[in-house]
C-alpha cells in the first residue's frame, strides 16, 4: 500500500564536512541493507550539491526545506523549484510552520509554492499542525482542516506528502499521543479523500512530525493513516535516524 517515508529536516544546522559525513553514512546503510522504508534528507541548501553527491547511487532521496513561487528572477536570497531539482531534489517541504512563523507564510502562499514545486517536478511535502493554544482551546481539527483546504493545491497527485507537525511538539521532547496522532491523520485523511476523490485521496502519504525519535517511533509509526515522520533533531545523528526507520513496521 503506502511504503513509509522517513524525511529528515535538517533545518539551519550543518557544515559542509558534517553534513557530507551524515548523508554519506546514510547512503553507505542503505546500500548495504535494502530499507523497508523511503529515507529522504532535506539539508539546508549550501549543503544540497555535496549531499546529492554524497547520496548518489544510494536509495536516499534528496529535498529542499522552502522554495519561491518563480522559476527565477530578481528574488534576493530564494530559491526556485526549478533551482532544487537541479541540484537533484525530488522532494521539497512547504509550510512548516518555522516558515509560516519566521516569514509570515500564509496558506495561500504556501499552496501557490505547492503549485511551482509540480511546475519543477518535485513532490511537496506540505506541513500543517496547530499551537498549543488552539489545541488547548479544542480547535485543533479545525484548525488543521483550513490549513488543509487552503494550502494544498486544488488538484493533487498521489505523490503528494502531507505532514501533520504539531507545533508545541517540535524541538519540546513532547510528543502527540498515538491516541491524538490517529485522530488527525484519520480527519486529514477524510478530507484528501473529499478533496481529491478515493484513489488520491488513500495514495496521498500522511507523516507525522514533532520530536519523533528511536524511542518512540515503532508506536507513532504502528498509527493508522501515519506513513512516515518528518523528523528534525534526530535525523541530524546517523544512528538515532537509521533507528527511525527501521522501527517501521
Ligand atoms: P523535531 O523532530 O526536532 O521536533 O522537529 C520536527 C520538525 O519540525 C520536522 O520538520
Amino acid at each position: 500500500m503506502r511504503r513509509k517515508l522517513i524525511a529528515g529536516n535538517w533545518k539551519m544546522n550543518g557544515l559542509r564536512a558534517g553534513g557530507t559525513a551524515l548523508a554519506g553514512g546514510l547512503a553507505e546503510k542503505a546500500n548495504a541493507e535494502t530499507p523497508i522504508c523511503d529515507f529522504l534528507v532535506c539539508p539546508p541548501a549550501h549543503l544540497l550539491i555535496p549531499v546529492a553527491d554524497a547520496i548518489s547511487g544510494s536509495p536516499v532521496a534528496l529535498g529542499g526545506q522552502d522554495c519561491h513561487v518563480n522559476a527565477s528572477g530578481a528574488h534576493t536570497g530564494d530559491l526556485s523549484a526549478e533551482m532544487l531539482a537541479d541540484t537533484g531534489c525530488s522532494f521539497v517541504v512547504l509550510g512548516h510552520s518555522e516558515r509560516r512563523a519566521d516569514h509570515g507564510e500564509s496558506n495561500a502562499l504556501v499552496r501557490t509554492k505547492s503549485a511551482a514545486a509540480e511546475r519543477a517536478g518535485l513532490t511537496a511535502i506540505i506541513c500543517v499542525g496547530e499551537t498549543a493554544e488552539e489545541r488547548k482551546a479544542g480547535r485543533a481539527l479545525e484548525v488543521i482542516e483550513k490549513q488543509i483546504r487552503e494550502s494544498l493545491p486544488e488538484s493533487a497527485e498521489a505523490s503528494l506528502v502531507v505532514a501533520y507537525e504539531p507545533v508545541w511538539a517540535i524541538g519540546t521532547g513532547l510528543t502527540a499521543t498515538p491516541g491524538d496522532v490517529a485522530e488527525v491523520h484519520a480527519q486529514i485523511r477524510k478530507l484528501l479523500i473529499e478533496l481529491f476523490g478515493n484513489d488520491t485521496g488513500n495514495a496521498i502519504r500522511i507523516l507525522y512530525g514533532g520530536s519523533v525519535k528511536p524511542a518512540n517511533a515503532a508506536e507513532l509509526m504502528a498509527v493508522e493513516n501515519v506513513d512516515g515522520a518528518l523528523v528534525g533533531g534526530a535525523s541530524l545523528k546517523l544512528d538515532d535516524f537509521w533507528a527511525i526507520g527501521r522501527s517501521c513496521p
